[in-house]
């Protein structure tokens, strides 16, 4: 049976990847593992943020698929990619990573994205859960890298800017042939002042909402290049609660649905 398949998308600097990073801790900490990591921003920090290896990337491998349709070989491409992607799978303890890169210069990213797909169709049984850190922006919803999301973690700062991009891109997998089972809103970075002046009605539809307070340790973390590691970690609560909703697939919401706002 498919994993099931979690994605954090949102505005640049709202969080994904902290989020995404805490999470698979998390997940591997309470027993839903092995935890398939999948980074899915050409600007790859998931590595970091976990304190992962990472052996190679999807779009490394392009780069050497291309030097090798050069030669004659007798073994077709689609098996050598797939013997290849053992080897771009960093394995840490309890969950695996997969870093798709970057092209060199002005490549375009079609290909890349299609391994991409190609890998997380291949991969997706092998694992109970898959944690998608996503690119800013919703360009991996419009080209489709991601087609059938059990929950879709809509991460948002506390702030206009962030909540109008949650909303867009709620409204984009709305207007998608795309599945989204399930979304939650993460609020990060969140004062009690800050979550007491949210207007519920700014809020993208969604069945549950998670804040998640700002701390000055992980923005110390992010500045030493530390991962963030400790069990006993203060958002540790928010957190758990984090990785309930985004689990709690079959559970009936208390939060259902809202309207989407008039803006
Ligand atoms: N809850 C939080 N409290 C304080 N700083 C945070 C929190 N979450 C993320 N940050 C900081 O915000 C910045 C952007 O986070 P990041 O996860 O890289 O965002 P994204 O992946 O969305 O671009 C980083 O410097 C990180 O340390
Ligand atoms: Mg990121």
């Amino acid at each position: 049976m498919a994993g099931t398949l979690i994605a954090f998308s949102g505005k640049g600097g709202s969080g994904k990847t902290t989020l995404a990073a805490m999470l698979v801790r998390e997940l591997v900490r309470t027993g839903a593992k092995p935890v398939l990591a999948i980074d899915a921003d050409p600007n790859a920090t998931l590595a970091m943020a976990l304190g992962a290896s990472c052996p190679g990337t999807i779009a490394d491998l392009r780069d050497e698929m291309f030097a090798v349709a050069q030669e004659p070989s007798a073994i077709p491409k689609d098996r050598l990619m797939d013997q290849w992607l053992a080897e771009l799978l960093g394995e840490e303890i309890g969950y695996d990573l997969l870093t798709m890169g970057h092209p060199e210069g002005p490549r375009c990213y079609c290909y890349i994205n299609g391994l991409l797909r190609r890998y997380l169709r291949l991969l997706r049984d092998n694992y109970p859960v898959v944690v998608v850190d996503c690119e800013a922006g919703m360009e991996y919803l419009s080209r489709l890298t991601v087609e059938n999301v059990d929950t879709l973690v809509l991460t948002t700062e506390p702030t206009a800017v962030g909540l109008t991009t949650v909303r867009r891109i709620a409204a984009l997998a709305d207007a998608l042939p795309i599945q989204v089972h399930r979304r939650v809103v993460a609020i990060n970075k969140v004062s009690d002042a800050d979550a007491a002046a949210i207007d519920p009605s700014a809020l993208p539809p969604a069945q549950a909402v998670v804040h998640i307070p700002f701390d000055e340790d992980i923005a110390r973390c992010w500045a030493q290049g530390d991962p963030i590691d400790d069990p006993d970690h203060p958002l540790r609560p928010a957190i758990v609660e984090l990785a309930h909703q985004c689990l709690s697939l079959n559970s009936q919401s208390t939060d259902q649905p809202q309207e989407e706002p008039t803006i």
